[in-house]
């Protein structure tokens, strides 16, 4: 198995939680005696900086050749008040959009060796298991026309989706479900926007070509009061860009921290995996911040992009095991004073983790 993966660390922690996040693919590599090679290149602020744009040309062409892109953070407070291409952010969009994937993925879990980390009662939580999906290419983040005018006294951004971005994005939501507990709840505004009632409709309408999976509908507003008051009663959560982008952050309080969620882009020319969280500058450069959400990130790579099943739960195992002995970061640490961990202690807790029971692994099938 030969990957070749383009690593974006990007600004803030970035770089310091996707470092652990290829030591524990390249022990997968090592052990497996597979051929990951990992090619390193900017984007964000420290490619504004460096080479005056947020997505490099040079940064762009490596992706597109790539198998996978691996991404850490972006976002720097230094260019709060540039203009919108001028910002790391854009360097994200321009990236999600050049490499095509619609459908951004998001899986936000309570673990259990970690449930009294978060602000949520136990019992709340228990066992609650989502996969948030997200349409990542439309909507506002991409609407034109857009425009800040009358000398910055007045702005619009445009709403839009097209039937054909629903449905694609619907058809991943769908066939997830059909793999884990056949349950999709499509989450819009339908009772204000035509956008969403358009949503709605299309939503409903894909649904008749998977009659196993159950369909339900929310209004945002409630939903977001729901997916934290009974977390548990959802599956698959399918959304448009601006909502999953505000409902994921919202739901990892049931994980206990946001630094633990990843996501997959999915749908284009080149995955791209990122956690969740962004570039916390206030805590960059300081070994504090929570790995988890990059080295997740890893393993949806080795699932999505390599169909390396039981190498990806591996991690996925390792992580749990890794949480199960306590070994946590002051994101979560804090709320129970445990003690709190570096971000490298924890790492390389993992690819030790990842290692000892790949090698068992193999040991026993080659018997
Ligand atoms: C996310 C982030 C990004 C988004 C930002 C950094 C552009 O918040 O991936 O959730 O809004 O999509
Ligand atoms: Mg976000």
């Amino acid at each position: 198995m030969k990957l070749r993966i383009v690593v974006l660390p990007g600004d803030g922690i970035g770089p310091e939680v996707t470092r652990q996040a290829v030591a524990v693919l390249q022990s997968v590599s090592d052990v497996c005696g597979y051929d990951f090679r990992f090619e390193t290149h900017r984007v964000g602020g420290v490619a504004i900086e460096d080479d005056g744009s947020p997505l490099p040309e040079r940064t762009l062409a490596a992706c597109l050749e790539a198998d996978a892109v691996l991404l850490g953070a972006v976002g720097d407070r230094k260019y709060d008040n540039c203009a919108g291409e001028k910002r790391p952010e854009a360097g994200l969009l321009a990236l999600r959009q050049a490499l095509g994937g619609f459908a951004n993925l998001r899986p936000v879990q309570a673990y259990d060796a970690i449930s009294d980390c978060s602000p949520l009662r136990e019992e709340v939580t228990r066992g609650a298991d989502i996969l948030i999906v997200r349409e990542l290419l439309g909507g506002l983040y991409f609407g034109e026309p857009r425009a800040i005018e009358r000398n910055g006294f007045s702005a619009h951004n445009t709403m839009r989706y097209q039937a054909d971005e629903i449905e694609r994005v619907a058809h991943i939501a769908f066939q997830e479900a059909q793999r884990r507990r056949k349950h999709v709840t499509s989450v819009d505004k339908a009772n204000v926007l035509e956008t969403s009632q358009l949503w709605r409709r299309t939503v409903t309408e894909v649904s008749r070509q998977y009659p196993d999976v159950k369909l339900d509908h929310a209004y945002v507003d409630s939903f977001a009061m729901q997916v934290i008051t009974t977390p548990t009663w959802y599956d698959v959560v399918l959304t448009e860009n601006l909502f999953g982008d505000i409902l994921s952050d919202e739901a990892a309080v049931i994980s206990g921290s946001l630094g633990m969620l990843a996501s997959a882009t999915v749908g284009g020319k080149v995955e791209l995996y990122e956690p969740v969280h962004g570039s916390a500058p206030d805590i960059a450069g300081r070994n504090l911040a929570n790995p988890f959400g990059a080295i997740q990130s890893a393993a949806l790579l080795l699932r999505y992009t390599a169909g390396l099943y039981d190498e990806s739960d591996k991690i996925m195992q390792a992580v749990e095991r890794t949480l199960a002995l306590g070994l946590v970061t002051q994101d979560l640490a804090g709320r129970r004073k445990r003690p709190a961990s570096p971000t490298d202690a924890i790492g390389q807790y993992v690819v030790e983790t990842v290692t000892d029971t790949l090698q068992m692994h193999m040991a026993y099938h080659a018997v």
